[in-house]
C-alpha cells in the first residue's frame, strides 16, 4: 500500500508543515505564558491568557492531531512502515504522549482564560497554575524536539518485526540488492 511519489510528496509536505508548525505554535504559546506570569500590566496579562486559549484550541490542538494523522499516513503509505523502525515507533509514542498531555492541558488553559476575562489578576493570583502553564509549554518544546531530530537523522535500527519483514521481502524477491524499508528519496 505505498503511495505514488507525487502523493507521497504532498503528504510529506502536510506532515512536515503540521509537525514543525506545532513546534512553532508552542513556542508562541510559551512567550504568552511567560508574559502572563511575569507582566505587571493587568491588560497585558489578560490579553495573554485570552490569546493562549485561542492559540491552544484553534492552532496547537489541530496541528498536533494533523501531525499525528499525517505521520500515520507517511508510515503506512511508504515502506518505512509503522512498526518496522525504532525511530518511527519512538516518534509515534512521543507524539501520542505529547498529544495526550496537550489535551489534558486544555482544561487549565481555559480555566485561566476564564478567570483572566472576569477578574484582574495580581501577580500572586493562581501562581502555581500559571507556572505550570509555562513549565508545560517549555517541556513540550523539548519533547517535540525528539521526533524532529529523529526524522532528520533516521537512526538505523529495525524492530524484530521489521527484520522479519525485511527477510521475507528479500526471500520473496530473490534480490538482495533491494532492501525494502528505506526509501532513499522522496521523488
Ligand atoms: C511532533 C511530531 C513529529 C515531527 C516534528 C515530525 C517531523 C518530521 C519531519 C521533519 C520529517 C521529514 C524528514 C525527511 O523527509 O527527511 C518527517 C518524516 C516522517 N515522519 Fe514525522 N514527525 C512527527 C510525527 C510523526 C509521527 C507520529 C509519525 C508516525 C506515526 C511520523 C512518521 C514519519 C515518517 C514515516 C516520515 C518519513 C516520510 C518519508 O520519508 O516519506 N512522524 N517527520
Amino acid at each position: 500500500m505505498t503511495m505514488t511519489p507525487r502523493l507521497r510528496n504532498l503528504a510529506l509536505t502536510a506532515h512536515v508543515t503540521s509537525s514543525v508548525g506545532w513546534f512553532g505554535a508552542v513556542a508562541g504559546f510559551l512567550a504568552l505564558a511567560v508574559t502572563g506570569l511575569t507582566s505587571q500590566d493587568a491588560q497585558m496579562v489578560r490579553a495573554a491568557y485570552l490569546a493562549m486559549e485561542l492559540t491552544a484550541w484553534f492552532v496547537i490542538v489541530p496541528l498536533a492531531l494533523a501531525s499525528l494523522v499525517t505521520g500515520l499516513v507517511q508510515s503506512l503509505g511508504t515502506t518505512w512502515g509503522l512498526f518496522r523502525h525504532y525511530w518511527v515507533l519512538v516518534k509515534l509514542v512521543v507524539t501520542i504522549f505529547a498529544t495526550i498531555v496537550l489535551l489534558m492541558q486544555t482544561q487549565p488553559i481555559s480555566y485561566m482564560a476564564g478567570v483572566a476575562a472576569e477578574t484582574t489578576l495580581s501577580s500572586a493570583d493562581l501562581r502555581e497554575a500559571r507556572i505550570s502553564l509555562v513549565a508545560h509549554a517549555g517541556g513540550g518544546l523539548v519533547v517535540l524536539l525528539v521526533p524532529a531530530i529523529l526524522s532528520v537523522y533516521k537512526p538505523r535500527g529495525r524492530t524484530r518485526y521489521g527484520r522479519r519483514k525485511q527477510h521475507e521481502s528479500i526471500r520473496s524477491s530473490g534480490d538482495t540488492a533491494h532492501v525494502e524499508g528505506e526509501p532513499a528519496t522522496n521523488a
